[in-house]
């Protein structure tokens, strides 16, 4: 019966697709291109896997989007790859069309999470399992979540900040400002909170002085994590509050490019003459480049490699209608951490999903070679700077 319902739907997705003009693209091509990175036509009778990335202009999914189409086909699965800008729109028409080619899995990173409701709902009327890849969607028809720990993710930069500015012994006060990500990415929040609720005790007993009063989510968020939005916050909050020389200390960033922007507003800007710590997270090259020369303090990073291993073995499990669960973990003798989650996350009121997260590190200049380049996730080029190896 599902069978046959997913059939139906791929008939009428793809006559509608069809009638329309046919799906769009990704994020470098343009209008009647399908999306897909990799073209290769079904074969056999290998099941093929829908990769819903959401835009190449941010540098970490790149290298998820890469890692996981080398694995699947290294796995012996067909493969279809898809970024969308970071256009809602253009990811459910993404989801849709590979849908209509008759995906027998979906792996989604939400634009957002709340926008996919539509495409969700056709995904699960069809039967096709889908894996909510890094940001969870909010939608019960996501039935697993691969991720890392997000909260921790805040944490560490929360707690890089304390320990760089000896919070519990330094006499202080300190000034410090925040910069959080994308609202419609439920991923911002954790990584916010994560942070927040180490520096907070600091705040309450004036430790912490936040100069700007921007202490709350929404007044510190950035539009879909765009360096550009983070760099004229940055500025103003620069302007308005520190021109006359009043020293910054710290400035938390919720990811690398954010941190970007607001790298770039202090070294424009900023009239104190020392060094301001600032957090990051994703190990983009960029960062890298700024964290060996010391304009930022340090990344959270997260081995994409590993994180597309785990969602490999669990589609693999879930396509051979295995039961999945934590036993997952000690079945794949994974040589990293990764917990399996039951509490943490809903994808609606109630609803847990179950989820596998894996754990972030911390780099600083001091570390980049032993946990970046040692395991072989980044290579030092001849001028001395990390390069990603894949992506
Ligand atoms: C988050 C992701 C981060 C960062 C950010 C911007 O969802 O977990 O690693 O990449 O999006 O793309």
């Amino acid at each position: 019966m599902k069978k046959f319902l997913a059939l139906i739907l791929a008939l009428c997705m793809t006559f509608a697709l069809v009638a329309c003009g046919g799906g769009n693209s990704n994020d470098t091509t343009s209008n009647n291109t399908p999306s897909s990175t990799n073209t290769d036509t079904p074969s056999g009778d290998a099941k093929t896997v829908g990769i819903a990335m959401p835009t190449k202009s941010l540098e970490r999914w790149n290298r998820d989007g890469a890692y996981l189409d080398e694995q699947f086909k290294a796995a012996g699965y067909n493969t279809i790859v898809t970024y969308s800008d970071n256009k809602n729109e253009q990811q459910v028409n993404d989801i849709q069309n590979m849908l209509a080619q008759g995906v027998d899995l979906l792996i989604i990173a939400a634009i957002d999470g709340a926008g996919l409701n539509t495409v969700m709902n056709d995904a699960g009327a069809a039967g096709i399992p889908v894996i909510s890849y890094d940001r969870l969607i909010m939608n019960d028809n996501a039935t697993y979540y691969v991720s890392f720990d997000n909260y921790t993710v805040g944490k560490l930069q929360g707690e890089y900040v304390r320990d760089a500015l000896d919070l519990d012994n330094a006499a202080g006060p300190f000034n410090m400002e925040f910069t959080a990500g994308d609202p419609a990415d439920n991923n911002a929040g954790y990584f916010f909170n994560g942070a927040m609720d180490v520096i907070k005790p600091y705040i309450d007993s004036g430790k912490v002085i936040v100069k700007s009063g921007q202490t709350a989510f929404d007044q510190v968020a950035t539009d879909q994590w765009q360096t550009d939005v983070a760099l004229d916050r940055a500025q103003n909050v620069l302007a308005s509050y520190y021109s006359d020389g009043t020293q910054l200390d710290a400035w938390l960033c919720s990811n690398d490019s954010t941190s970007l922007g607001v790298t770039q507003a202090i070294q424009a800007d900023y009239a104190g003459g020392n060094a301001v710590v600032i957090t990051g997270q994703d190990g983009d090259e960029a960062n890298l480049r700024n964290i060996k020369d010391g304009a930022q303090s340090m990344t959270v990073y997260k081995a994409v490699a590993n994180e597309a291993v785990v969602t490999l073995d669990l589609a693999k499990a879930i396509l051979n209608g295995e039961t999945v669960d934590g036993g997952l973990i000690s079945a794949s003798g994974w040589d990293f951490d990764c917990a399996y989650d039951t509490e943490s996350y809903e994808t609606s009121a109630g609803n847990k999903c179950p989820s596998f997260l894996l754990v972030p590190d911390v780099v600083t200049a001091d570390n980049m070679e032993a946990k970046l380049v040692t395991p072989g996730y980044y290579t030092v080029g001849d001028d001395g700077y990390l390069k990603a190896t894949n992506g």
